[in-house]
């Protein structure tokens, strides 16, 4: 019924505190009441040894009938042999004369009485209490040892209550910390404050993301060997096939143009390879450095300025503000690259591509809108997949944005791409960085 443990541990202990509180408090109830009963019985006791004592002529000899508090205990006084009682608070209240030594019950009158009789030679003395007051205070004074219970019980709920989100509190840092483990933050959990029979958990855990780190650093490791590799051979091959242009007969120029193009396009695959593979190794702190992003944008916009001119693609670095990221200069420059290259070749000849650097509640923000077609909505969650192409017309590898998606996690930023809202298709695509607010001397 209760999925969260949390809810379990309040619910439970809970109603074992109220169990427990109930069962006092039914105990202490009867104890009181029982208590009370044998108070009364010591004072009934107590007078009747009193009026042996000589107190027994105090009665007056004929008291008013009916005359007495019901509450009151009843005093009546027989002298050996007589049928009517010699003294008695209450002549209407015939007691039965031969009722045992001690305490008795009996019901006179159409009431029960608890009778205390004390025989003497020279006097039988009887002290009666009616059965319902007796009852009334005893129960009247058990109530209210019950009170204090009442009120607890409310507030060892609540107690209950906090003392569980505390011992949780924890538990739920390590969830969070569960949750936030993927393949670009491979952090070990942390044992500090952690209750001590988690450990073995938190150990388990652990170990996994290391098996983890080490085999995603053996395949980034592999993929950063291979293209390597691949590319001293590409680069000959692509040598050699310049040199041989020119031997080519007219009627293979264009066979061998696209056998030219076929190792262009391996050669930009493998660039793209060995820049994901690097964008993914981890980042060492000492290569770090406080890198302006206004100067990236504006280099990035001269950069591609030749092909846009020649496609008549207006590029333009619109509001630039002063904003500076801890990063490694070359990576942030690869990813704004990679979007700007992004607008260039999707966005048709005579199309428009505006640059923005803000910042936002911390972060810098670099964004590439564009006037191209932009890209379907059931298409969009894919496009940081690896090798994934929404357009097949145009060349590319489908490694573009992997890196662009890599350098932000690297920097604890992160990317985003979607559809322009504000009338003409296109897309706006940013990458937000945390800002270094201060130059570190
Ligand atoms: N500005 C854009 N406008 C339209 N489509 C885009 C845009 N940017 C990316 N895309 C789509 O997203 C896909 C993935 O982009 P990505 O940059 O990862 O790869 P690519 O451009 O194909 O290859 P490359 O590795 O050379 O960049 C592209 O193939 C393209 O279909
Ligand atoms: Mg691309």
């Amino acid at each position: 019924m209760f999925k969260s443990l949390r809810s379990q541990l309040v619910v439970a202990l809970g109603l074992l505190v109220s169990i427990i509180g109930l069962l006092q408090g039914l105990s202490s109830y009867q104890l009181c009441k029982n208590g009370m009963g044998a108070l009364l019985d010591l004072r009934m006791e107590q007078v009747g040894q009193r009026m042996r004592d000589g107190y027994a002529e105090g009665i007056p000899e004929t008291p008013l009938r009916g005359s007495q508090d019901a509450r009151d205990i009843v005093l009546v006084v027989w002298k050996p042999g007589q049928d009517t009682p010699f003294r008695s608070t209450e002549p209407s209240l015939l007691l039965p004369q031969n009722a045992p030594q001690g305490f008795s019950t009996s019901a006179v009158n159409g009431e029960e009485w608890r009778i205390y009789t004390l025989r003497g030679p020279a006097m039988t003395i009887q002290i009666a209490q009616r059965l319902s007051v007796r009852r009334e205070l005893e129960e009247a004074t058990a109530t209210r040892t019950l009170w204090p219970i009442f009120v607890l019980l409310p507030l060892v709920w609540i107690a209950v209550g906090l003392v569980v989100r505390r011992s949780l509190v924890d538990l739920n840092r390590l969830g969070r910390e569960v949750q936030a483990i993927d393949a670009g933050h491979l952090q070990p959990l942390r044992t500090a404050g952690v209750p001590t029979e988690l450990d073995p958990f938190i150990h388990s855990i652990n170990h996994m993301i290391e098996r983890l780190a080490r085999s995603i650093e053996a395949e980034r490791k592999f993929i950063a060997d291979a293209a390597h590799e691949l590319r001293t051979p590409l680069t000959a091959l692509q040598l050699q096939a310049d040199n041989l242009q020119r031997d080519i007969v007219a009627s293979n120029q264009e066979r061998f143009c696209e056998l030219r193009g076929g190792i262009a396009r391996s050669g930009s695959l493998i660039t793209q390879l060995l820049r994901l593979a690097r964008a993914d190794a981890p980042v060492s702190g000492a290569a770090i450095e406080r890198v302006d992003l206004a100067d990236i944008v504006r280099a990035t916009v001269a950069d591609v300025l030749p092909i846009a001119l020649q496609r008549g693609l207006d590029i333009g670095a619109e509001s630039i503000v002063s904003a500076h990221v801890r990063a490694i200069e070359t990576d942030v420059g690869m990813a704004v690259r990679n979007l700007v290259s992004n607008a260039v070749r999707y966005t048709p000849d005579g199309g428009t591509i505006d640059l923005y650097l803000r910042v936002e509640a911390g972060m810098a923000c670099i964004e590439v809108v564009d006037t191209g077609p932009g890209i379907a909505e059931d298409l969009l969650p894919r496009v940081f997949d690896r090798f994934f192409r929404a357009n097949r017309d145009i060349e590319g590898s489908g490694l573009g944005l992997s890196i662009v998606k890599a350098v932000a996690q690297r920097y604890g930023g992160a990317v985003a791409l979607r559809n322009r809202s504000d009338g003409p298709s296109g897309i706006v695509a940013t990458i937000t960085l945390p800002l270094d607010p201060e130059p570190r001397s």
